[in-house]
């Protein structure tokens, strides 16, 4: 069977029997979709057992609550930022902004809030995991600071795992929404992140093992950095040095959003970060777009967890 031959089969048996209204855009991206796996399953000549194996994999995959991790691991969510940032560049939207990179799975609504500073971390990994302060300015693309600026920030413990999802840490752990103060700054008190392994035993890390690939983030802390007038905008840091820095599963890394962790101990910074023993300091700045009539909608539209 050729495209044209599929292409009036899928149109006789989804377009041409419709009898009730139809949204058309949903039509189109179904007729398409079908069409594409119609000439997949001719040129590749998919078996009947490797089509039942793929549908059975999918509805694992839900029922896993997988979905939101195998779309980033197969990089299309990376894909749709690049595809962004070419909207973006065609729009004429302003140069110099912080780049975006994928959301990924893990962001709970509903963090606790706070002006200017917030202790992030409910104390679990004292001792276990280094101190981290993460401290910086929210600014637009010409350095003018913006006070106000809503930053929610989340990150993985020790282990590499986020509160809620992990039902041994507490409620809201490593999670935070704080507002820039009157300088445009934040301050956050954390513990240090590891990077995230996809479940060992879940679907999605069972296609990737069939692809040959590995299931690892390197260390990274979350962003949504919202201000009135501006592009929401959706980034995360990766953490220099980690062995996954540019070797990860989910593509997020990219250049502009790599830290650098510092380390402090003298007397003068303990006293400025009102803190007893060293710690590791990341300073990491945002530059956020200003929102036009012609700039593209920054806003993504999913299911997310409330806390
Ligand atoms: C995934 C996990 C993350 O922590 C992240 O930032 C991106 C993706 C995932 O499991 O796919
Ligand atoms: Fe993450």
């Amino acid at each position: 069977m050729n495209r044209q031959e599929i292409d009036a089969l899928v149109k006789k048996m989804n377009v041409d029997n419709a009898t009730g209204e139809v949204n058309t855009r949903v039509q189109e991206i179904v007729v398409r979709l079908l069409g594409d796996l119609f000439e997949a399953i001719v040129d590749l000549n998919i078996t009947q057992n490797e089509l039942w194996k793929g549908l059975e994999y999918i509805a694992d995959l839900g029922q896993a609550n997988e979905v939101g991790l195998l779309v980033p691991g197969l990089g299309l969510e990376h894909f749709m930022d690049l595809l962004e940032d070419a909207k973006d560049a065609q729009a004429g939207v302003e140069q110099g902004g912080t780049p975006r990179t994928i959301e990924g799975p893990l962001y709970v609504a509903g963090a606790p809030e706070s002006v200017g500073f917030a202790r992030m971390d409910d104390g679990a990994e004292e001792g276990i995991m280094d101190t981290l302060i993460i401290e910086g300015v929210v600014s637009d693309v010409d350095g003018n600071v913006l006070p106000n600026a809503k930053v929610e920030i989340w990150h993985a413990n020790g282990q590499g795992n986020y509160s809620f999802f992990d039902k041994t840490q507490s409620e809201f752990n490593l999670r935070r929404t704080i507002y820039t103060d009157e300088n445009g700054r934040y301050r956050a008190l954390t513990t240090m992140p590891v990077g995230y392994g996809c479940p060992p035993d879940g679907p999605t890390q069972k296609l990737l093992t069939l692809l040959g690939r590995h299931g690892q983030r390197p260390s990274h802390v979350h962003y949504f950095i919202t201000a009135d007038g501006f592009r929401k905008l959706t980034t995360q840091f990766n953490i220099e040095g980690d062995e996954y820095l540019w070797d990860d599963f989910a593509f997020a890394t990219r250049e502009g959003l790599i830290a650098t962790v510092a380390d402090k101990s003298s007397p003068e910074d303990l006293a400025e970060y009102n803190l007893d023993k060293p710690f590791k300091y990341i300073n990491f700045d945002f530059k956020l777009t200003k929102d036009t009539s012609t700039s593209p909608d920054t806003q993504v539209e999913r299911r997310r967890a409330q806390g």
